[in-house]
Protein backbone atom coordinates (compact mmCIF):
# COMPACT_ATOMS: atom_id res chain seq x y z
CA UNK A 1 0.00 0.00 0.00
CA UNK A 2 2.59 2.45 0.83
CA UNK A 3 4.96 1.46 -1.64
CA UNK A 4 2.06 2.11 -4.15
CA UNK A 5 2.36 5.76 -3.42
CA UNK A 6 5.52 5.80 -3.54
CA UNK A 7 5.32 4.50 -7.15
CA UNK A 8 2.79 6.94 -7.72
CA UNK A 9 4.42 10.32 -6.83
CA UNK A 10 7.51 9.20 -9.07
CA UNK A 11 5.24 8.36 -12.28
CA UNK A 12 3.36 12.04 -11.26
CA UNK A 13 7.20 13.70 -11.47
CA UNK A 14 7.52 11.41 -14.53
CA UNK A 15 5.03 12.66 -16.73
CA UNK A 16 5.60 16.07 -15.65
CA UNK A 17 9.16 16.25 -16.74
CA UNK A 18 8.54 14.79 -20.34
CA UNK A 19 5.84 17.63 -20.85
CA UNK A 20 8.22 20.07 -19.64
CA UNK A 21 11.23 18.86 -21.61
CA UNK A 22 12.92 18.86 -25.15
CA UNK A 23 12.21 15.09 -26.55
CA UNK A 24 16.01 14.69 -27.28
CA UNK A 25 17.07 15.17 -24.19
CA UNK A 26 18.20 12.29 -21.82
CA UNK A 27 15.28 11.64 -19.29
CA UNK A 28 17.72 10.41 -16.63
CA UNK A 29 18.33 14.27 -16.32
CA UNK A 30 14.99 14.63 -15.46
CA UNK A 31 15.09 16.17 -12.16
CA UNK A 32 18.09 18.53 -12.49
CA UNK A 33 16.04 20.03 -16.01
CA UNK A 34 12.98 20.61 -13.93
CA UNK A 35 14.82 22.19 -10.84
CA UNK A 36 15.96 24.55 -13.70
CA UNK A 37 13.07 25.63 -15.46
CA UNK A 38 10.11 25.34 -12.73
CA UNK A 39 11.87 24.97 -9.44
CA UNK A 40 8.93 25.47 -7.60
CA UNK A 41 7.30 22.33 -8.79
CA UNK A 42 10.37 20.44 -8.82
CA UNK A 43 10.94 21.02 -5.36
CA UNK A 44 6.82 20.49 -4.56
CA UNK A 45 7.58 17.17 -6.25
CA UNK A 46 10.52 16.56 -4.51
CA UNK A 47 9.19 17.42 -1.18
CA UNK A 48 6.37 14.85 -1.47
CA UNK A 49 8.33 12.56 -2.97
CA UNK A 50 10.92 12.36 0.11
CA UNK A 51 7.53 12.31 2.64
CA UNK A 52 6.29 9.02 0.81
CA UNK A 53 9.23 7.47 1.33
CA UNK A 54 10.28 8.88 4.89
CA UNK A 55 6.89 8.01 5.80
CA UNK A 56 7.27 4.34 4.30
CA UNK A 57 9.82 3.90 6.18
CA UNK A 58 8.61 5.03 8.96
CA UNK A 59 5.72 2.97 9.35
CA UNK A 60 7.68 -0.36 8.78
CA UNK A 61 10.43 0.71 11.20
CA UNK A 62 7.46 1.72 13.85
CA UNK A 63 5.86 -1.66 13.33
CA UNK A 64 8.87 -3.88 13.64
CA UNK A 65 10.03 -1.74 17.06
CA UNK A 66 6.47 -2.29 18.26
CA UNK A 67 6.64 -5.83 17.46
CA UNK A 68 10.05 -6.57 19.24
CA UNK A 69 8.44 -4.21 22.12
CA UNK A 70 5.20 -5.90 22.72
CA UNK A 71 6.77 -9.31 22.14
CA UNK A 72 9.39 -8.79 25.06
CA UNK A 73 7.91 -6.28 27.24
CA UNK A 74 4.48 -6.78 28.00
CA UNK A 75 4.11 -10.36 28.60
CA UNK A 76 2.73 -9.64 32.28
CA UNK A 77 0.70 -5.85 31.29
CA UNK A 78 -2.18 -8.03 30.35
CA UNK A 79 -4.07 -4.89 29.84
CA UNK A 80 -2.02 -3.16 28.02
CA UNK A 81 -1.96 -6.08 25.75
CA UNK A 82 -6.11 -6.32 25.38
CA UNK A 83 -6.00 -2.36 24.91
CA UNK A 84 -3.31 -3.32 21.85
CA UNK A 85 -5.08 -6.51 20.07
CA UNK A 86 -6.32 -4.93 17.28
CA UNK A 87 -3.01 -3.37 16.43
CA UNK A 88 -1.19 -6.55 17.08
CA UNK A 89 -3.28 -8.18 14.74
CA UNK A 90 -2.72 -5.32 11.86
CA UNK A 91 0.70 -6.53 12.69
CA UNK A 92 0.26 -10.52 12.56
CA UNK A 93 -1.61 -10.09 9.24
CA UNK A 94 0.58 -7.52 7.20
CA UNK A 95 2.74 -10.06 4.70
CA UNK A 96 5.87 -8.79 4.51
CA UNK A 97 9.08 -8.46 6.69
CA UNK A 98 7.28 -7.72 9.67
CA UNK A 99 6.61 -11.76 9.98
CA UNK A 100 10.21 -12.06 10.07
CA UNK A 101 10.63 -9.97 12.85
CA UNK A 102 8.02 -12.55 14.91
CA UNK A 103 10.64 -14.72 14.37
CA UNK A 104 13.23 -13.15 16.89
CA UNK A 105 10.53 -12.36 19.32
CA UNK A 106 10.64 -14.25 22.19
CA UNK A 107 7.13 -14.09 23.29
CA UNK A 108 4.27 -14.70 21.17
CA UNK A 109 0.49 -15.79 21.63
CA UNK A 110 -0.47 -19.54 20.64
CA UNK A 111 -2.82 -21.57 20.28
CA UNK A 112 -3.20 -23.54 23.63
CA UNK A 113 -1.13 -27.04 23.70
CA UNK A 114 -3.43 -28.23 26.53
CA UNK A 115 -6.95 -27.64 27.12
CA UNK A 116 -8.95 -28.02 30.41
CA UNK A 117 -12.14 -29.22 29.41
CA UNK A 118 -14.24 -29.66 32.42
CA UNK A 119 -16.29 -30.63 34.71
CA UNK A 120 -17.71 -27.71 35.98
CA UNK A 121 -17.39 -27.84 39.94
CA UNK A 122 -14.65 -30.16 39.95
CA UNK A 123 -12.10 -27.81 40.58
CA UNK A 124 -10.80 -26.48 37.37
CA UNK A 125 -9.83 -23.10 38.35
CA UNK A 126 -8.41 -24.52 41.41
CA UNK A 127 -6.31 -27.09 39.21
CA UNK A 128 -5.17 -24.66 36.55
CA UNK A 129 -4.14 -21.91 39.21
CA UNK A 130 -2.09 -24.91 40.83
CA UNK A 131 -0.41 -25.71 36.89
CA UNK A 132 0.48 -22.08 36.71
CA UNK A 133 2.99 -21.74 40.36
CA UNK A 134 5.19 -24.05 37.53
CA UNK A 135 7.46 -21.61 35.31
CA UNK A 136 6.57 -23.35 31.68
CA UNK A 137 2.50 -22.53 32.41
CA UNK A 138 1.27 -20.06 30.64
CA UNK A 139 -2.79 -19.68 30.75
CA UNK A 140 -5.65 -18.17 29.40
CA UNK A 141 -7.41 -15.48 31.60
CA UNK A 142 -10.90 -16.44 32.66
CA UNK A 143 -12.69 -19.16 30.60
CA UNK A 144 -12.58 -18.79 27.20
CA UNK A 145 -15.73 -20.65 25.65
CA UNK A 146 -14.59 -21.06 21.93
CA UNK A 147 -15.25 -24.49 21.12
CA UNK A 148 -18.55 -24.70 22.83
CA UNK A 149 -19.88 -21.33 22.06
CA UNK A 150 -20.94 -20.88 18.40
CA UNK A 151 -21.11 -16.85 18.17
CA UNK A 152 -17.26 -17.50 19.29
CA UNK A 153 -16.29 -20.77 17.73
CA UNK A 154 -17.51 -18.67 13.93
CA UNK A 155 -14.99 -15.94 15.29
CA UNK A 156 -11.93 -18.28 14.13
CA UNK A 157 -8.91 -19.78 15.52
CA UNK A 158 -6.80 -16.62 14.98
CA UNK A 159 -9.77 -14.82 17.48
CA UNK A 160 -9.22 -18.06 19.74
CA UNK A 161 -4.81 -17.16 19.51
CA UNK A 162 -5.58 -13.51 20.77
CA UNK A 163 -7.63 -14.47 23.70
CA UNK A 164 -4.23 -16.29 24.60
CA UNK A 165 -1.62 -15.20 26.89
CA UNK A 166 2.14 -14.28 25.63
CA UNK A 167 4.67 -17.30 26.18
CA UNK A 168 7.69 -18.10 25.32
CA UNK A 169 9.10 -21.01 23.26
CA UNK A 170 9.55 -24.13 26.22
CA UNK A 171 6.20 -22.88 28.02
CA UNK A 172 2.91 -24.46 27.51
CA UNK A 173 -0.20 -22.48 27.25
CA UNK A 174 -3.44 -24.12 29.19
CA UNK A 175 -6.96 -22.92 28.91
CA UNK A 176 -10.13 -24.09 30.75
CA UNK A 177 -13.84 -24.01 29.89
CA UNK A 178 -15.45 -26.17 32.05
CA UNK A 179 -18.34 -26.61 29.77
CA UNK A 180 -16.14 -28.35 27.41
CA UNK A 181 -16.82 -31.34 28.51
CA UNK A 182 -20.95 -31.36 28.31
CA UNK A 183 -21.20 -29.55 24.92
CA UNK A 184 -21.64 -32.47 22.02
CA UNK A 185 -19.91 -30.53 19.42
CA UNK A 186 -16.80 -29.54 21.42
CA UNK A 187 -14.41 -32.96 20.73
CA UNK A 188 -14.56 -32.40 17.07
CA UNK A 189 -13.64 -28.86 16.88
CA UNK A 190 -10.63 -29.06 19.43
CA UNK A 191 -9.57 -32.45 16.76
CA UNK A 192 -9.78 -29.94 14.14
CA UNK A 193 -7.64 -27.01 15.81
CA UNK A 194 -4.90 -29.63 16.89
CA UNK A 195 -5.69 -33.56 16.89
CA UNK A 196 -2.63 -34.26 19.49
CA UNK A 197 -3.34 -31.58 21.62
CA UNK A 198 -3.22 -32.80 25.74
CA UNK A 199 -6.92 -32.64 27.85
CA UNK A 200 -7.08 -32.47 31.02
CA UNK A 201 -10.38 -33.90 33.06
CA UNK A 202 -10.59 -33.37 36.40
CA UNK A 203 -13.58 -34.78 37.57
CA UNK A 204 -14.86 -35.42 41.59
CA UNK A 205 -17.03 -37.78 43.50
CA UNK A 206 -20.73 -37.10 41.68
CA UNK A 207 -22.90 -36.64 44.47
CA UNK A 208 -20.31 -34.04 46.14
CA UNK A 209 -20.18 -32.18 42.24
CA UNK A 210 -24.05 -32.87 42.36
CA UNK A 211 -24.80 -31.04 45.27
CA UNK A 212 -21.77 -28.32 44.81
CA UNK A 213 -23.47 -27.40 41.80
CA UNK A 214 -27.00 -27.13 43.30
CA UNK A 215 -25.40 -24.62 45.63
CA UNK A 216 -23.97 -22.73 42.89
CA UNK A 217 -27.44 -22.77 40.92
CA UNK A 218 -29.05 -21.79 44.32
CA UNK A 219 -26.97 -18.75 44.80
CA UNK A 220 -27.45 -17.90 41.34
CA UNK A 221 -31.14 -17.67 41.49
CA UNK A 222 -31.65 -15.96 44.74
CA UNK A 223 -29.28 -13.33 43.19
CA UNK A 224 -31.66 -13.08 40.15
CA UNK A 225 -34.63 -13.05 42.18
CA UNK A 226 -33.47 -10.37 44.59
CA UNK A 227 -32.94 -8.02 41.57
CA UNK A 228 -36.29 -8.47 40.05
CA UNK A 229 -37.60 -7.58 43.88
CA UNK A 230 -35.51 -4.70 43.79
CA UNK A 231 -37.13 -3.85 40.33
CA UNK A 232 -40.88 -3.75 42.03
CA UNK A 233 -42.32 -7.14 40.43
CA UNK A 234 -41.66 -9.65 43.45
CA UNK A 235 -41.89 -13.43 41.71
CA UNK A 236 -42.38 -16.39 43.86
CA UNK A 237 -38.82 -17.31 44.28
CA UNK A 238 -37.67 -20.89 42.74
CA UNK A 239 -34.39 -21.19 44.86
CA UNK A 240 -36.47 -22.19 47.71
CA UNK A 241 -36.70 -25.79 46.40
CA UNK A 242 -34.37 -27.75 48.55
CA UNK A 243 -32.20 -30.11 46.90
CA UNK A 244 -34.09 -32.94 47.80
CA UNK A 245 -37.16 -31.86 46.37
CA UNK A 246 -35.57 -31.44 42.96
CA UNK A 247 -33.15 -34.60 42.93
CA UNK A 248 -35.99 -37.10 43.72
CA UNK A 249 -39.46 -37.47 41.41
CA UNK A 250 -42.53 -37.79 43.69
CA UNK A 251 -42.26 -41.36 42.75
CA UNK A 252 -39.21 -42.05 44.32
CA UNK A 253 -37.03 -42.18 41.39
CA UNK A 254 -33.96 -40.03 40.65
CA UNK A 255 -34.39 -37.04 38.12
CA UNK A 256 -31.85 -37.73 35.92
CA UNK A 257 -32.73 -34.94 33.66
CA UNK A 258 -32.17 -32.37 36.94
CA UNK A 259 -29.16 -30.66 35.54
CA UNK A 260 -26.53 -30.96 38.01
CA UNK A 261 -27.23 -34.93 38.20
CA UNK A 262 -27.01 -35.31 34.40
CA UNK A 263 -23.78 -33.40 34.61
CA UNK A 264 -22.50 -35.94 36.85
CA UNK A 265 -23.33 -38.63 34.60
CA UNK A 266 -19.54 -38.74 33.18
CA UNK A 267 -19.88 -41.36 31.06
CA UNK A 268 -22.52 -40.06 28.95
CA UNK A 269 -20.34 -37.15 27.79
CA UNK A 270 -16.66 -39.39 27.78
CA UNK A 271 -17.43 -41.86 25.57
CA UNK A 272 -18.00 -38.71 22.86
CA UNK A 273 -14.59 -37.76 23.59
CA UNK A 274 -13.11 -41.16 23.54
CA UNK A 275 -14.55 -41.55 19.77
CA UNK A 276 -12.26 -38.28 18.67
CA UNK A 277 -9.03 -38.94 20.85
CA UNK A 278 -6.89 -41.49 21.98
CA UNK A 279 -7.44 -42.11 26.04
CA UNK A 280 -3.60 -41.47 25.97
CA UNK A 281 -4.25 -37.68 25.41
CA UNK A 282 -6.39 -37.04 28.12
CA UNK A 283 -5.68 -37.44 31.42
CA UNK A 284 -8.25 -38.08 34.05
CA UNK A 285 -7.57 -35.79 37.27
CA UNK A 286 -9.25 -36.84 40.63
CA UNK A 287 -10.27 -33.76 42.28
CA UNK A 288 -11.37 -35.06 45.31
CA UNK A 289 -7.29 -36.22 45.83
CA UNK A 290 -5.82 -32.76 44.13
CA UNK A 291 -7.68 -30.95 46.97
CA UNK A 292 -6.88 -33.25 49.61
CA UNK A 293 -3.09 -33.84 48.32
CA UNK A 294 -2.15 -31.56 45.64
CA UNK A 295 1.49 -32.58 45.10
CA UNK A 296 1.11 -36.12 43.71
CA UNK A 297 -1.37 -35.33 41.76
CA UNK A 298 0.46 -32.06 40.11
CA UNK A 299 3.47 -35.06 39.43
CA UNK A 300 1.09 -36.91 37.38
CA UNK A 301 0.38 -34.12 35.23
CA UNK A 302 3.62 -31.92 34.83
CA UNK A 303 4.54 -35.78 33.95
CA UNK A 304 1.47 -36.23 31.35
CA UNK A 305 2.42 -32.45 30.22
CA UNK A 306 6.33 -33.46 29.45
CA UNK A 307 7.17 -30.87 31.73
CA UNK A 308 9.56 -30.95 34.27
CA UNK A 309 8.57 -31.86 38.15
CA UNK A 310 8.65 -28.18 39.56
CA UNK A 311 5.66 -27.87 41.98
CA UNK A 312 6.09 -29.35 45.21
CA UNK A 313 5.42 -28.76 49.16
CA UNK A 314 6.71 -25.47 49.12
CA UNK A 315 4.48 -23.65 46.72
CA UNK A 316 1.48 -24.76 49.38
CA UNK A 317 0.00 -23.90 52.99
CA UNK A 318 -2.74 -24.17 54.92
CA UNK A 319 -4.41 -21.83 56.01
CA UNK A 320 -6.78 -22.89 58.71
CA UNK A 321 -9.11 -20.01 58.95
CA UNK A 322 -10.31 -20.23 55.31
CA UNK A 323 -9.96 -24.42 55.84
CA UNK A 324 -7.96 -24.37 52.46
CA UNK A 325 -4.75 -24.18 50.59
CA UNK A 326 -3.05 -21.18 49.51
CA UNK A 327 -0.83 -21.08 46.49
CA UNK A 328 2.47 -19.25 46.76
CA UNK A 329 4.95 -18.59 44.09
CA UNK A 330 8.54 -16.37 44.93
CA UNK A 331 6.49 -13.55 44.18
CA UNK A 332 3.23 -13.65 45.64
CA UNK A 333 0.62 -15.98 47.25
CA UNK A 334 -3.30 -16.77 46.41
CA UNK A 335 -5.94 -18.57 48.25
CA UNK A 336 -8.60 -20.47 46.97
CA UNK A 337 -11.49 -20.18 47.63
CA UNK A 338 -13.69 -23.29 48.58
CA UNK A 339 -16.75 -23.48 46.54
CA UNK A 340 -16.09 -19.66 46.05
CA UNK A 341 -16.74 -19.33 49.63
CA UNK A 342 -20.61 -21.13 49.58
CA UNK A 343 -21.26 -23.17 52.33
CA UNK A 344 -23.03 -26.66 51.17
CA UNK A 345 -26.15 -27.27 52.50
CA UNK A 346 -27.37 -30.44 54.46
CA UNK A 347 -28.53 -32.99 52.48
CA UNK A 348 -30.35 -35.77 53.95
CA UNK A 349 -27.94 -38.98 54.69
CA UNK A 350 -30.83 -40.90 52.75
CA UNK A 351 -31.21 -38.64 49.85
CA UNK A 352 -26.92 -39.32 49.50
CA UNK A 353 -27.02 -42.86 50.29
CA UNK A 354 -29.76 -43.46 47.59
CA UNK A 355 -27.70 -41.28 45.06
CA UNK A 356 -24.97 -42.68 45.62
CA UNK A 357 -26.57 -46.01 45.04
CA UNK A 358 -27.66 -44.53 42.18
CA UNK A 359 -24.26 -43.26 40.48
CA UNK A 360 -22.68 -46.84 41.28
CA UNK A 361 -23.62 -48.68 37.91
CA UNK A 362 -22.65 -45.31 36.11
CA UNK A 363 -19.17 -44.60 37.71
CA UNK A 364 -18.82 -48.13 36.77
CA UNK A 365 -19.50 -47.55 33.24
CA UNK A 366 -17.24 -44.50 33.43
CA UNK A 367 -14.59 -46.49 35.28
CA UNK A 368 -14.69 -48.91 32.30
CA UNK A 369 -14.41 -46.14 29.38
CA UNK A 370 -11.52 -44.99 31.21
CA UNK A 371 -9.48 -48.24 32.56
CA UNK A 372 -9.22 -46.68 35.86
CA UNK A 373 -11.27 -47.16 38.82
CA UNK A 374 -11.53 -43.72 41.20
CA UNK A 375 -12.78 -45.48 44.34
CA UNK A 376 -15.66 -43.86 45.33
CA UNK A 377 -17.61 -44.66 47.68
CA UNK A 378 -20.99 -46.23 46.94
C1 LIG B 1 -0.48 -29.70 19.21
O1 LIG B 1 -0.40 -30.21 20.53
C2 LIG B 1 0.80 -30.84 20.84
C3 LIG B 1 0.66 -31.43 22.23
O2 LIG B 1 0.51 -30.44 23.21
C4 LIG B 1 1.95 -29.86 20.73
O3 LIG B 1 3.17 -30.51 21.00
C5 LIG B 1 1.98 -29.25 19.33
O4 LIG B 1 2.95 -28.25 19.27
C6 LIG B 1 0.62 -28.66 19.02
N1 LIG B 1 0.62 -28.19 17.65
C7 LIG B 1 0.32 -26.94 17.33
C8 LIG B 1 0.35 -26.61 15.88
O5 LIG B 1 0.04 -26.11 18.17
C1 LIG C 1 -36.87 -33.29 36.49
O1 LIG C 1 -35.99 -32.20 36.28
C2 LIG C 1 -36.34 -31.39 35.19
C3 LIG C 1 -35.22 -30.37 35.01
O2 LIG C 1 -34.94 -29.69 36.19
C4 LIG C 1 -37.67 -30.73 35.46
O3 LIG C 1 -38.04 -29.90 34.36
C5 LIG C 1 -38.72 -31.81 35.68
O4 LIG C 1 -39.93 -31.19 36.04
C6 LIG C 1 -38.28 -32.78 36.77
N1 LIG C 1 -39.20 -33.88 36.81
C7 LIG C 1 -39.82 -34.26 37.93
C8 LIG C 1 -40.76 -35.39 37.80
O5 LIG C 1 -39.60 -33.71 39.00
C1 LIG D 1 -5.76 -16.98 56.37
O1 LIG D 1 -6.97 -16.44 55.89
C2 LIG D 1 -7.47 -15.40 56.71
C3 LIG D 1 -8.86 -15.03 56.18
O2 LIG D 1 -8.84 -14.67 54.85
C4 LIG D 1 -6.50 -14.24 56.66
O3 LIG D 1 -7.00 -13.15 57.43
C5 LIG D 1 -5.16 -14.70 57.21
O4 LIG D 1 -4.20 -13.68 57.10
C6 LIG D 1 -4.67 -15.93 56.46
N1 LIG D 1 -3.52 -16.50 57.15
C7 LIG D 1 -2.39 -16.80 56.52
C8 LIG D 1 -1.32 -17.41 57.35
O5 LIG D 1 -2.25 -16.58 55.33
C1 LIG E 1 3.70 -15.62 40.74
O1 LIG E 1 2.30 -15.55 40.68
C2 LIG E 1 1.80 -14.30 40.22
C3 LIG E 1 0.28 -14.31 40.35
O2 LIG E 1 -0.26 -15.57 40.33
C4 LIG E 1 2.25 -14.07 38.80
O3 LIG E 1 1.80 -12.84 38.33
C5 LIG E 1 3.78 -14.09 38.76
O4 LIG E 1 4.22 -13.98 37.43
C6 LIG E 1 4.32 -15.37 39.38
N1 LIG E 1 5.76 -15.28 39.50
C7 LIG E 1 6.58 -16.23 39.08
C8 LIG E 1 8.05 -15.99 39.29
O5 LIG E 1 6.18 -17.25 38.53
Amino acid sequence: MTSGVVSITICALWVDCTSIMPAENDTSDCILVVGVSRPKIAAAFLTIALLSLFLTFHILYDSAVYSLHTTTVIGTMDETVNDRDETQQQIDQSPVMISNTAHFSLTNRYLPQAIIIGVRKCGTRALLEMLFLHPQIQKAAGEVHFFDRDENYEKGLEWYRRKMPYSSKGQLTIEKSPSYFVTPEVPERIRAMNASVKLLLIVREPVTRAISDYTQLRTHVATASTAITVEGSPRPPQSSRSFEELVIRADGSINESYRPIAISLYHNYMHRWLEVFSREQILVVNGDQLIEDPVPQLRKIENFLGIEPKIGRHNFYFNHTKGFYCLRNETSEKCLRESKGRRHPRVSPIVVTKLRKFFSIHNQRFFELINEDLNWPE
